[in-house]
């Protein structure tokens, strides 16, 4: 069985000069097999991004990679938390090298202690 993981090394390696490679895709998993995707310059930095949803005793996880704006990427942790049991987690991470967004970031851990 082949694993996914050496296209995540060979993204890595791949180096084009002028535009940059940025992986694209959304998974409810932490998988790394995305396609690169070229973007101009100017257009944009690589993203990746996780978010763990909890709802109640229930939780899921998300996470896409693709290309953004530089001014609208604002990296860094948060947690929100909606009403009593729904807490979104997100992490959030941009980087402008070529396939720089392959691979997985981890998504924060739950800051809530269960009280019992
Ligand atoms: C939160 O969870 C408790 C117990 O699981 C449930 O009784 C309550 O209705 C939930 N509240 C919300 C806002 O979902
Ligand atoms: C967010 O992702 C970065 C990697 O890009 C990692 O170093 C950091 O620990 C993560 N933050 C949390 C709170 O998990």
């Amino acid at each position: 069985m082949w694993e996914p993981l050496p296209l995540c090394l060979l993204s890595s390696l791949l180096a084009t000069g002028s535009a940059l490679l940025c992986e694209v895709c959304e998974s409810k998993e932490e998988s790394c097999f995305c396609p690169l995707q070229l973007f101009a310059p100017l257009e944009g930095t690589c993203l990746i991004g996780v978010a763990g949803f909890s709802v109640g005793a229930n939780s899921f996880s998300y996470m896409a990679k693709s290309c953004l704006a530089p001014k609208s990427c604002e990296p860094s942790p948060f947690t929100v938390t909606y009403q009593h049991n729904i807490t979104v987690r997100v992490n959030i991470t941009c980087c402008d090298t070529d396939g720089c967004n392959a691979g997985v970031i981890p998504v924060p851990a739950v800051s809530l202690v269960p009280s019992g």
